[in-house]
């Protein structure tokens, strides 16, 4: 027989999940920054497969929606869920009549690494097998499939419900992971009964019928069982999420980011940090962020799906969402950008400055206690404390323009839609609602009264106490 070369991946999805006592499916639940069941995929993408198929059933929808995205993989429900077997048997109606290796991998198994995978391929190939089994030997095999060996090869894998004492001492567990030649395997899939202590087709029960066919069955076991460590509960996606954390922090360490404290800083896998950047503990980075060399992310900062140019400082307790922040910029502590602000070459926002849908300028700052909403402001301007854009009147949103090297006065409120020009001032405490002109003064705010004497008076009259 010629092997087709063809790889064909469906994935296990339609459990419920009981122990996550969720509303969420559990493959949706997020481990840095992605569904675990995206963490699988892409680990699957790296054998280019053929076709990609997701066994959905409990929350269905959901699981389809989460999917959307991936125009390469295929949902097909199984309903009810009557076990493994049953769950494979859906990829069917897909996979009828194709050649080549079917991958099969569980949405709840997410550490598992393309080089694990492409390692099962090779091996099953090479040995024409009907089918590989990928096992771990573990300290604590409870609750796994365990793998019966006679004389030294696979012979049936037991459920613990339907194991003897002696075969639960067993510690070479069935990761629920295969590889399997995709000619025999649906009319195997199709013999299996539901004799066992659960009531469910056992997927795991093809082994013992592929050995009295006589077809060859390999085990892969892997170098470390980590790998295949599946998540049932809250517990164990957490231990999952640390594993995966710790490996990201390794690899942004291998390329020259300095981690103080890797224990405490939590970077999603996709994000991308530049050669020489420091990040203290307590930092979160998240989606698709990137930052480049040479910057200094303080303690406790939050950052996700920003872009942070090349030595840029951000001072501790500061949230940056959605932010584009040019070279050499400096945040904090305690600002707040919001989606779509900029900030451009050398700019400062103080702390208590909060920006949405605003570009600071080149060399502009606002360096304390200010609100920018709405608001283009060109390089070079001085934004005084307390600078406040009005730029929603309850209804929309206004504009505010402050040109190139304009200065606004501390404590000034910019009633949008105005216009500052450049060069123009605006005397501190003004309360602007009218445009001010290139090079002019805008001043409004009540005019200052000394009315001479008055506290000496007042004591006079006052009762005394
Ligand atoms: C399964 C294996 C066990 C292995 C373990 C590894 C069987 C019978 N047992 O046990 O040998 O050690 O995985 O983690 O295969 N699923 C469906 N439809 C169903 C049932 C399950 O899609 O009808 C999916 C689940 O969502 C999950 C995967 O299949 O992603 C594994 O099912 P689960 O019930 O967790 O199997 P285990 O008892 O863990
Ligand atoms: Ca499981």
């Amino acid at each position: 027989m010629t092997a087709s070369p063809e790889v064909h991946i469906v994935v296990l999805a339609a459990g419920q999940g009981t122990r996550m006592k969720s509303a969420q499916p559990k493959v949706l639940h997020p481990i840095a920054g992605h569904p675990m069941l995206e963490h699988v995929l892409r680990a699957a993408d790296s054998l280019n497969p053929a076709t990609t198929t997701v066994v959905v059933g409990h929350k269905a929808e959901l699981i389809a929606g989460a999917l959307a995205a991936r125009d390469d993989a295929e949902c097909v429900l199984q309903s009810p869920q009557l076990g493994t077997a049953h769950a494979l048997q859906q990829a069917e109606g897909r996979l009828a009549g194709r050649q080549g290796t079917v991958v099969l991998l569980s949405g709840d198994v997410p550490l598992l690494t393309s080089g694990t995978l492409r390692k099962l391929v090779q091996v099953h190939r090479h040995a024409g097998a009907a089918a590989t089994v990928v096992t771990a030997v573990v300290d604590r095999p409870y609750g796994y499939g365990r793998v019966i060996r006679s004389r030294g090869r696979l012979a049936r894998i037991v459920e613990e419900r339907d194991a003897s004492p002696a075969q639960r001492r067993v510690r070479e567990i069935n990761s629920g992971i295969y590889a399997f030649d995709a000619v025999p395997l649906f009319d195997a899939l199709r013999g299996i009964a539901a004799g066992n202590a659960q009531g469910e087709h056992y997927l795991t029960d093809i082994i013992s019928i592929y050995r009295r066919r006589a077809l060859p069955v390999e085990t892969l076991i892997v170098d470390d069982p980590g790998e295949v460590r599946g998540v049932n509960n809250r517990s164990e996606l957490a231990e999952v999420s640390a594993t995966m954390r710790q490996a990201k922090n390794e690899e942004l360490m291998a390329a020259g980011v300095t981690l103080i404290d890797p224990s405490s800083t939590y970077v999603d896998t996709d994000v991308v940090i530049g050669p020489d950047t420091v990040i203290h503990p307590g930092v979160v980075i998240q989606g698709q962020t990137r930052i480049g060399s040479a910057c200094e992310v303080q303690a406790y900062v939050r950052i996700t799906d920003s872009e942070l140019a090349d030595r840029v400082t951000v001072l501790n307790f500061c949230v940056i969402v959605g932010a584009q922040v040019a070279e050499g910029a400096s945040i904090g502590p305690f600002a707040h950008l919001r989606p779509a602000t900029r900030l451009g070459k050398g700019a400062k926002v103080g702390n208590f400055v909060e920006l949405k849908k605003t570009s600071l300028g080149a060399g502009s700052k606002a360096s304390h206690l200010a609100y920018l909403g709405d608001a283009t402001i060109g390089d070079n301007v001085n934004l005084g404390a307390g600078t406040i854009t009005c730029n929603y009147d309850g209804q929309s949103k206004h504009q505010t323009v402050v040109e190139e090297g304009a200065f606004v006065g501390s404590g000034s409120q910019l009633i949008a839609p105005v216009h500052i020009g450049r060069g123009a001032y605006v005397a501190a405490g003004s309360s602007i609602t009218k445009d001010v002109p290139a090079d002019a003064l805008g001043i409004a705010r009540g005019r200052q009264e000394n009315v001479e004497g008055w506290a000496e008076r007042r004591k006079q009259t006052s009762p005394k106490p």
